[in-house]
């Protein structure tokens, strides 16, 4: 008989004999002020990770550094938006195969703390929910609305029943389910909605399983987040008084186990403020603080990963956050072991047994240097490739959602009508440009609307000149009361005193169309620009793998050094946002995986506002090191760290 074999043997054995005796369990013990599983008393040291900013390649080499940081479990999201992005239509493949993920945990030694949502935050794209229930326009989400609970019923009816052969009572990973999440920050305090989600979760996943909530330290948040029956636990950053922060906890649950879901490691950044950076020094001093008061602990984020493509989410006043989800965790965006790291793992082994064995190395990177990009379409020239569907038209303009479309750009098209030979101002008098508007007149650039920050531009042109915006979602807001974020032009635009009509609308399926290169190349005559503003337009470049280097292809970072603000697409798979031009992100992560030693790598730039005009500088760069500090060009007032809003905090 072979090793394999005998190994498989032996573990059959063991697994009959432990279904023969004590069966799995985990529950809370009331009286000890602890967890139990399997009869003995029990406490988790745990970080997160989210798999869907993580490239499943990835998955094993980030759970195996968890691990041998001495954790015994992770915590993740699922966010719904990411699985079921029309109604209906669900995706659990690839990048997106949650049982695979939860496998790996498993079979890697790491315990599973699930938050299914139905609502995450997570500064992902409208908190995990799918932007497709804006379509009842007065939709309350996160409440009993009986629109929004059919959606949900639906929803955990397809995920809760894939998920219960994963509970630890069941053989797999999961020792504890997560109901909705900081609920108690939400304006609707709808209990009968919390009520409903948990009886929801324990038709499908049986009375055994643990279910929890998640809320602020404080007893305003614990108000509206908690109910009977649903664990509560609470949430708080380095740096709190830790005493005071359980004690909030003990206010809920006199006895139980202590529990911060959410201990910060590091902090979310947003375009246009510094960085965030969170002192190694005081994270390892507040964890030794905590895992002293013998309470559970999850290290958030433990690697926060990448926002690829549209995923970001913002907070209001209106602030978006960037495409790198780094989070100054102890595990890099690119995976790579810090200093963080090291040091969090030292706070731990004075409490667990760090487990023995090679530690799994950062990956290499390799800077394959610079790729001259080559203008090749302008969007409006490229319309009717990009328009799938065609245009709509209607007297005044649509929303995304009205138009079908949840992510990235909409062209809104009209003509002025009145001559305005003297500069006349285009308004958003409600401030109902979501988020960003490129805006032209008969093919001219004039200038940019922004929410929040620019509500009016000055136009000139004649009477009947067509008039162009192009309007971007920048990512939908994620906290707090506003987040039935609609996208596009959600209110009127007016000229002068007009109220601007009869639109056309062409919803843009830029990502379709470059993943299947379909953009094609050709050099459209463009009028002159004005002297720092250009035509939304697409550029390309491409390379190639160096021959005789081993090991390529290698994770690499793409820089856009002088461009401004836009897209990049690397073989057509859509790599998120740059906006070097407010910071503070400089460098976007690249991957090893989607690049091709065989084929040509090609690169496609959507510039927004303008691309070096200088042929000499018209290039992309691809680095070794990231660069997610620089100093960014306007600072905007958002929130500080560890607090849920502007004022309040711990
Ligand atoms: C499902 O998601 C994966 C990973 O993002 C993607 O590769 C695949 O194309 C998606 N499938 C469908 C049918 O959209
Ligand atoms: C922390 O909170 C506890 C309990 O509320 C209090 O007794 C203690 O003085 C606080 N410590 C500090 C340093 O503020
Ligand atoms: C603008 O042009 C349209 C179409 O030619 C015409 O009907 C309209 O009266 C003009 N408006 C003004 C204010 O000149
Ligand atoms: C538009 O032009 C008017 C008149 O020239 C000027 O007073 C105003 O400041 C301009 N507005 C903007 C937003 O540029
Ligand atoms: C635009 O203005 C028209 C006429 O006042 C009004 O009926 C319509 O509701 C407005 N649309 C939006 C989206 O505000
Ligand atoms: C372009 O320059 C003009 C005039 O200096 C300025 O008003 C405008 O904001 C600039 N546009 C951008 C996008 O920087
Ligand atoms: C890059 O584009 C070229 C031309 O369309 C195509 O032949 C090649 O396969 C593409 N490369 C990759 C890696 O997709
Ligand atoms: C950015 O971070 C790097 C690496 O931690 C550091 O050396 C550099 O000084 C920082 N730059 C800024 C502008 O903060």
């Amino acid at each position: 008989m072979s090793l394999l074999r005998y190994g498989s043997l032996l573990l059959l054995l063991l697994l009959s004999a432990q279904s023969l005796g004590a069966p799995r369990s985990f529950s809370v013990d009331y009286k000890k002020d602890c967890f139990r599983k399997d009869g003995e008393r029990f406490r988790y040291v745990s970080g997160s990770i989210h798999y869907s900013r993580i490239p499943r390649v990835y998955w094993k080499d980030r759970l195996l550094k968890m691990y041998m940081a001495g954790l015994n479990a992770i915590q993740t999201y699922i966010p719904w938006n990411y699985h079921e992005e029309s109604p209906g239509q669900y995706n659990f493949s690839g990048d997106r195969d949650l049982e695979y993920f939860l496998q790996l945990a498993n079979d890697i030694g790491l315990l599973v703390i699930l938050r299914p949502g139905p609502y995450i935050c997570a500064e992902w794209d409208m908190g995990g929910l799918p932007a497709w229930l804006l379509k009842k326009k007065d939709i309350v989400l996160r409440s009993s609305d009986p629109d929004y609970i059919a959606a949900v019923d639906k929803w955990m009816g397809k995920l809760l029943p894939m998920i219960k052969p994963f509970l630890y009572q069941n053989g797999g990973p999961i020792i504890t389910v997560q109901v909705e999440n900081e609920y108690g920050s939400y304006f609707v305090c709808d209990y009968n909605y919390l009520r409903h989600l948990s009886k929801l979760f324990q038709s499908h996943l049986g009375n055994k399983v643990v279910l929890f909530t998640t809320d602020g330290a404080s007893l305003g948040y614990l108000k509206c987040g908690t109910i009977r029956g649903l664990y509560t636990t609470v949430d708080f950053g380095p740096g709190a008084n830790v005493t005071a922060a359980f004690e909030v906890q003990r206010y809920a649950e006199p006895h139980g186990p202590l529990v911060n879901s959410e201990f910060y490691t590091g902090w979310l950044d947003h375009w246009g403020s510094p960085h965030s950076v969170v002192s190694t020094a005081m994270v390892a001093k507040s964890l030794n603080e905590i895992l002293a008061a013998g309470a559970n602990v999850n290290l958030y984020m433990f690697i926060g990963g990448t926002n690829f493509g549209y995923w970001n989410g913002a907070n209001s006043p209106y602030g978006a956050q960037p495409t790198s989800y780094d989070y100054d965790a102890p595990l890099s965006e690119a995976g790579d072991l810090t200093e963080k790291y090291f040091a969090i793992q030292k706070v731990i082994k004075m409490y667990r047994k760090i487990p023995e064995g090679l530690m799994p190395p950062s990956t290499p990177k390799y800077a394959y240097g610079r790729v001259a990009m080559q203008r090749i379409h302008t969007v409006v020239s490229a319309l009717d490739k990009l328009s799938y569907s065609g245009p709509v038209k209607s007297t005044y303009p649509q929303t995304f959602i009205e138009l079908g479309q949840a992510f990235g750009f909409v062209l809104y098209r009209t003509t002025l009508p009145v001559d305005c030979s003297a500069p006349t101002p285009l308004s958003s008098p409600l401030n109902g440009i979501h988020d960003r508007a490129y805006v032209s007149v008969d093919g001219v650039a004039v200038g940019v609307l922004e929410r929040d920050i620019a509500l009016t531009v000055n136009v000139t042109g004649k009477n009947g000149s067509q008039l162009d915006l192009l309007v971007e979602n920048m990512g939908r807001i994620n906290y707090g009361s506003h987040i039935n974020d609609f996208k596009g032009l959600v209110s009127n635009l007016t000229l002068g005193k007009n109220i601007l009509q009869d639109w056309t609308m062409y919803s843009l399926s830029i990502d379709q169309v470059l993943s299947q290169g379909l953009l094609g190349q050709t050099k459209t005559r463009e009028a002159p620009q004005p002297p720092n503003l250009s035509l939304p337009t697409f550029y390309e470049g491409n390379f190639i793998i160096p021959d005789g280097i081993p090991d390529l292809p290698q994770d690499t970072y793409i820089k856009l050094p002088k461009w401004r603000k836009g897209q990049v697409w690397i073989n057509g798979i859509n790599m998120g946002r740059y906006w070097p031009a407010r910071g503070p992100q400089e460098t976007l992560f690249v991957p090893a995986a989607i690049l091709s030693t065989t084929a040509l790598n090609n690169v496609t730039v959507l510039e927004l506002e303008e691309a070096p005009r200088s042929s000499d500088l018209c290039y992309v760069e691809f680095t070794a090191t990231p660069i997610l500090n620089a100093t960014v060009q306007s600072e905007h007032k958002h929130l500080k760290p560890f607090s849920k809003e502007g004022g309040l905090g711990f």
